[in-house]
């Protein structure tokens, strides 16, 4: 994978194949396209911000066995490919990918290669309506004879719209060898990886193209513009692929799935909604307009309403069947709702667990709970869980009603079948089956006399 160069037109800090598309930096789209192909070893060749660009690459690498190889300077795609030689083992067939030229399916890399078959050289092209700035495929029949740069060619082969995609596939050892005899006499003073062409036409290898249709497949990213084009482009081919299963999108074009979505039988999701992490939606779960959904598990017949944000980070979030969610709530790490569970507008959960047809409708904060069967918590209402220092549990058993705006200072246990009256502060544990009222007396003061302006 080359991954050397610098970027400019991204006027970013950060190296180009690191810019994200779908939450994944782009050389981790080619790393995954090497994965599918089941690449023996990867090697990147790292050039600016060769360390930044090693160390996010490692993390990512998961089973992949990765090597990377500096190339300082950088003197053109054939120098790049160089530098990785000495890495490449005689027997192994070479696939070059570039590290930002996301969007290649794991499918055409597989067909390429199978059209190398360890013999040939075997390059991906396309036909483009407007193919200037790119190296021209120059062809005897199905061989390929030469690619010609585009600050290289004539007039006439400049009229040429078939265009090497920058990916090929060859044998290793002969690779090396030719890498070996490339110069850079050329407009651009480059050593041109293009130029393995020729030589190996010269040594009778016989140069085959593999021609795509999606000019997608080998668009590289060298501008923010662009960068927003293939992150557009990808977003619909995740939605094509979901709608495929079955899913039914309001708007293919107004959904982001930046990790994995995996929707069971008559899932509906309206527009404007983003996924991140993984994602798992049961049977006729409904997402509303305008959802973020991170890590989460939502079961079977949920409805999951506009605006509610639900983020599980490295805990989850688990919403049970037939419950209903939002609009406006916010369900943080931990949070375990069970069947039919009701969290409404203006709701956040943390680490709390909700039994079954628990309801928090209005206006409350849960964490650090463990909340019983139908219990029902109040509008305003609070587990006050944190004294500053350490976080408490609190407790609230089957059946218990709590009031509005009340204040559950923990750690606390409210006994089942409980009632607590509505503006209570509740300090300590309440027993099962009564009514809790913990708040100033009401007093009125008969025939008050407002205070009048002006009276002395
Ligand atoms: C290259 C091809 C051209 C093809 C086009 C497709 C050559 C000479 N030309 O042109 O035929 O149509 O890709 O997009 O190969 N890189 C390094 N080290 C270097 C130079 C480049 O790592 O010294 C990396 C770049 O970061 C990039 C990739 O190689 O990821 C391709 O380089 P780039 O300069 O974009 O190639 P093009 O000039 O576009
Ligand atoms: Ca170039």
């Amino acid at each position: 994978m080359m991954a050397a160069g610098k970027g400019t037109r991204m006027k970013s800090n950060k190296p180009k194949v690191l810019q994200m598309l779908a939450h994944l930096p782009l050389a981790g789209h080619v790393l995954e396209a090497a994965r599918w192909v089941d690449a023996r070893k990867v090697v990147v060749v790292t050039g600016h911000g060769a360390a930044q660009v090693e160390s996010a690459l490692s993390l990512l690498a998961g089973t992949l066995q990765l090597e990377f190889a500096r190339q300082e300077p950088q003197l053109g795609t054939g120098h790049a490919v160089q530098t990785a030689a000495p890495h490449l083992a005689d027997d192994a067939i070479v696939l070059v990918l570039s590290g930002d030229v996301p969007l290649t399916r794991g499918a055409t890399l597989q067909a390429l290669l199978h059209l190398c078959a360890g013999e040939h050289l075997a390059l991906l092209t396309v036909n483009l309506p407007d193919p200037s700035g790119y190296g021209r495929v120059l062809r005897n029949g199905p061989s390929v004879t030469a690619i010609v740069e585009h600050k290289d060619a004539s007039p006439e082969e400049r009229s040429i719209q078939e265009i090497y995609g920058g990916i090929l596939a060859a044998p290793a050892l002969q690779l090396k060898q030719w890498l070996g005899r490339l110069d850079n006499r050329n407009a651009q003073g480059e050593y041109y990886l293009t130029d393995v062409v020729k030589l190996a036409v010269q040594d009778g290898v016989q140069v085959l193209a593999h021609r795509i249709d999606d000019p997608l497949e080998v668009a590289g990213v060298n501008s923010p513009a662009q960068l927003a084009a293939l992150e557009r482009a990808h977003q619909l081919r995740l939605a094509e692929a979901l709608m495929e299963q079955g899913v039914r999108l309001k708007d293919p074009a107004r959904i982001d799935v930046r990790g994995s979505l995996v929707c069971a039988r008559d899932v509906e999701i309206d527009v404007g909604c983003v996924f991140e992490g993984q994602v798992y939606l049961g049977d006729e779960v409904r997402i509303g307009p305008h959802c973020v959904l991170a890590n989460c598990s939502i079961e079977a017949g949920t409805i999951i309403q506009a605006f509610t944000h639900v983020d599980g980070e490295s805990k989850g979030v688990r919403v049970g069947a037939g419950a209903r969610i939002g609009p406006f709530a916010r369900l943080r790490p931990g949070a375990d709702l069970g069947q039919d569970v009701y969290i409404g507008n203006f709701v956040e959960v943390k680490n709390a667990r909700l039994a079954q047809g628990a309801k928090a409708n209005h206006l409350a904060y849960l964490g650090d709970a463990t909340v019983g069967e139908r219990v029902n918590f109040g509008a305003g209402s609070i587990t006050a869980n944190y004294d500053g220092a350490n976080k408490h549990q609190t407790v609230i058993e089957d059946d218990v009603h709590v009031g509005s705006n009340c204040v559950l200072i923990a750690p606390l246990t409210l006994g089942a079948g409980g009632t607590i009256g509505g503006g209570s502060t509740i300090t300590k544990d309440t027993p099962a089956g009564a009514l809790t009222v913990a708040r100033g007396k009401q007093v009125s003061v008969a025939n008050w006399k407002r205070p009048v302006k002006g009276a002395k």
